[in-house]
């Protein structure tokens, strides 16, 4: 096929940014070892921002967004791959300021694929997707920050959407008590089916308080709202336990004392599923794929196809996404 079909945001006269799925050929794809035919990509809250023109995301415009995908491989120059073989790619400049996998074909250095693990389907990677290797990290970064299964609750912020969700599937695999902070009191339900054994509104977590600390709550959190919640997560800590803190929908501001920190030794854990190494991100996969897979991966998704992709983009913007979105690209 030299001809295939992408999802390509141009910013219009009025300076109004729109998607359209246009016919493109692979001699317009980027230099890179790898050629790849995507087979799904993931919606993520980064796609959302570059679908609508933040520039702090996409700098150049037409761009076809899409920071996740995951398929098979055409061709390759380097011979870590044959062609046949079933890749993810996620992160780095995937759909950022490289042309993304809102597209049947993408065209990216051999540093960014991970081989597919046994135990996942194309499919079920991008039900993971970003969000999923996000969770599966902050995940990572508290149980090696000593939090164990029993030692209290563990809060996860922004229930409902991508890494949310994947977040509470996968601390209950593993036996942990989560409490969900959401918005969405009519998805109580979905949130209790993942594993939430509590569900909380997350406006008891957003109003800024002058007090350096508060009633110990938390053995441990998943945090990807920031701001004046994130502040409140550190004041209500448990003493020794810790917040990873991945992602900014309400502020990327930390307005913060050392109180906490000093007086109950808590840890704020930063992760970035983006840049690091290639090597952190199998070994993420590896446990994604097998002992901590939740047992209804798939209901955690909604799968789309083109037609379906801008609205579902706006839903994200808008912080209206209820669990993950896949894109199978295959269909229009
Ligand atoms: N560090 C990294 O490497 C990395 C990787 C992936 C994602 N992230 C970041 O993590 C965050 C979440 O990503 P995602 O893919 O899970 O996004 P998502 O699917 O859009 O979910 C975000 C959820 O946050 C809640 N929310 C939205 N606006 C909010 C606000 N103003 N205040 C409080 N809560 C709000 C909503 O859930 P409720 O209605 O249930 O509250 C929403 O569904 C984003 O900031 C993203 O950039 C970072």
């Amino acid at each position: 096929m030299s001809q295939f079909l992408a999802y390509q945001v141009s910013e219009g006269d009025d300076g109004a940014y729109s998607g359209a799925l246009i016919n493109q050929s692979v001699s317009e794809l980027p230099q890179g070892e790898v050629l790849i035919e995507v087979h799904y990509s993931s919606l993520n809250y980064k796609d959302a921002l570059s679908a609508s023109g933040n520039r702090a995301v996409t700098r150049q415009f037409p761009h076809v967004p899409g920071i996740d995908a995951a398929g098979r491989v055409i061709e390759s120059s380097d011979n870590k791959f044959a062609a046949g073989d079933k890749v993810i790619v996620t992160g780095y400049d995937l759909g950022m300021n490289t042309s993304g996998g809102f597209s049947q074909r993408i065209r990216v250095p051999s540093g960014w694929i991970s081989a597919l693990p046994d135990g996942l389907s194309l499919k079920e990677s991008m039900i993971y997707g970003t969000a999923g290797l996000t969770a599966g990290l902050c995940i990572d970064k508290l149980i090696n920050s000593g939090l164990q299964p029993g030692d209290g609750k563990v809060l996860v912020t922004g229930a409902t959407g991508g890494v949310g969700i994947i977040a509470i599937s996968i601390l209950a695999a593993l036996g942990f008590e989560i409490s969900a902070s959401t918005s969405k009191d009519e998805h109580r339900e979905k949130l209790i089916r993942a594993g939430a054994a509590d569900v909380l509104d997350r406006s008891l977590f957003s109003e800024k308080n002058s007090k350096p600390m508060g009633k110990e709550e938390w053995a441990g959190a998943v945090d990807v709202v920031g701001g004046v919640t994130l502040v409140n997560i550190l004041k209500t800590l448990r003493r020794g336990g810790s917040v990873a803190a991945c992602g900014l929908v309400e502020s990327p501001v930390l307005d913060a004392t050392v109180m906490p920190f000093i007086l109950r030794g808590i840890n704020l854990l930063g992760v970035d599923s983006v840049e690091i190494p290639l090597k952190s991100k199998l070994d993420i996969w590896n446990k994604l794929s097998v002992e901590w897979k939740p047992k209804d991966l798939e209901g955690l998704c909604t799968e789309i196809n083109f037609a379906q992709l801008s609205d579902s983009l706006d839903t994200l913007l808008n912080g209206n996404a209820v669990g993950r979105y896949i894109l199978d690209v295959a269909s229009e």
